[in-house]
């Protein structure tokens, strides 16, 4: 007689994998395109040679994926290969710091590390794990820097957040968080660098280099062109087909763009930013001197704020109307951020012409205001 229970067991087994079975079958039906002629064969794992069905069937494997598991299945270098990538690139780290009142852009990516609400809020959801650092202050860095952060983005120089230069004590602290945590330190120079300041890179009046830096701007003279520069350690994360751009590194641009540096260095351009840069400064601190709406002058070489007490809108209508073109970043800030080629007469004339504005124009009203800019014009005074 045979045992009951025995075949009560396997006919169970067998019912319950077929029932699993004609679940994948239907979802593979529902879900795939018809791009494959499929088995109703359901495989649930395998090991060396073998395959396994969902019944527990055992199959020696002559096919191999179609030559593709030459080690078999669940091979123990390839497992523990494996596992440990999904550690460091996948599910350990996830996390990037950028700094409040940034702006890194309006593409997707970008808009996900630009602090401020009103280009974020119309796009939410955006990319998750990113996490704002409060401007220059090193304890909010240390506390949110950990294992789980991949990269940091700091612009040196923050541009549209109203002329705000990052710290040496901030960056360096950050280099050091970055090197100890392997993540990458990310100087976005868009605005900043590329001479702006008076050096090549903003970057190079902080101590610590970044481990990648990002150029757009002036790099073509009008033409759109951009570039990731980054330390070999980085550049060789992406292998063919991760990274692409249908117009992306043209000849015409990239022509541009030699055109570009070479005039800069030729023409010694960046020794100009810093001399007309100077005698711009000097000339926006006597004009702060003489009109008390004007909190501070902030920046460095022809990248240059005026922080006000009031808005600033006005000032730039009036300056407009007097042949002058500036414009004014987060309601308070009036930016200046004229070209390279800039001459000592040309500076003497911009000057003027914003003196006369600032006489002429009928004053705002005076706002408690400074928002976005608080922290970082405290952190700043704190610094001096
Ligand atoms: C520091 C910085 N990063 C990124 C960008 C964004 O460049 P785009 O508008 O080309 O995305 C800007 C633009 O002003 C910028 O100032």
């Amino acid at each position: 007689m045979k045992s009951i229970p025995k075949k009560t067991k396997k006919s169970a087994a067998a019912s319950g994998a077929g029932a699993a079975q004609r679940s994948v079958l239907r979802d593979v039906s529902r879900h795939l395109m018809n791009t494959y002629k499929r088995s109703d064969m359901v495989f649930t794992h395998g090991r060396g040679c073998y395959v396994f069905d969902q019944s527990g069937k055992k199959y020696l494997d002559f096919l191999g994926g179609i030559a593709v598991n030459a080690l078999g299945y669940s091979y123990p270098d390839l497992v523990r290969t494996i596992a440990a990538r999904q550690k460091s690139g996948g599910t350990g780290k996830t996390r990037v710091l950028a700094l409040e009142n940034s702006f890194h852009g309006r593409t997707f990516g970008a808009l996900s590390i630009t602090h401020t609400l009103k280009y974020r809020e119309p796009f939410e959801p955006l990319v998750p794990g990113v996490e704002f650092v409060r401007f220059n202050d090193v304890a909010d860095l240390e506390a949110k820097f950990n294992g789980n952060v991949c990269a940091i983005v700091i612009e040196p120089v923050q541009g549209e957040g109203g002329i705000f230069p990052v710290s040496d004590t901030f960056w360096k602290r950050a280099r050091e968080l970055a090197t100890q945590h392997g993540a990458a330190l990310i100087a976005d120079e868009i605005q900043c660098g590329l001479g702006r300041t008076g050096r090549a890179f903003a970057y190079q009046r902080l101590t610590g280099l970044p481990d990648i830096v990002v150029v757009a701007k002036p790099l073509a003279g009008g033409l759109p062109l951009g570039a990731f520069l980054a330390r070999e350690e980085f550049a060789a994360a992406f292998s063919p087909g991760l990274h692409g751009s249908t117009f992306g590194g043209g000849p015409l641009v990239c022509a541009t763009g030699l055109t570009f540096l070479d005039t800069v260095e030729r023409k010694h351009l960046l020794a100009n930013v810093r001399a007309r840069g100077a005698e711009l400064r000097a000339g926006l601190k006597k004009l702060a001197a003489k009109f008390d709406f004007i909190r501070e002058v902030r920046g460095e070489g022809l990248m240059l704020g005026v922080g006000l007490d009031v808005e600033g809108a006005p000032y730039v209508t009036e300056a407009l109307q007097q042949g002058l073109l500036i414009n004014c970043t987060h309601e308070h800030t009036l930016r200046l951020l004229p070209p390279f080629i800039l001459t000592a007469q040309q500076v003497k004339e911009g000057l003027s012409k914003l003196d006369s504005v600032f006489a002429k124009t009928e004053r705002p009203a005076k706002t408690q205001a400074v928002p976005p800019t608080t922290a970082p014009a405290l952190a700043l005074a704190a610094a001096r």
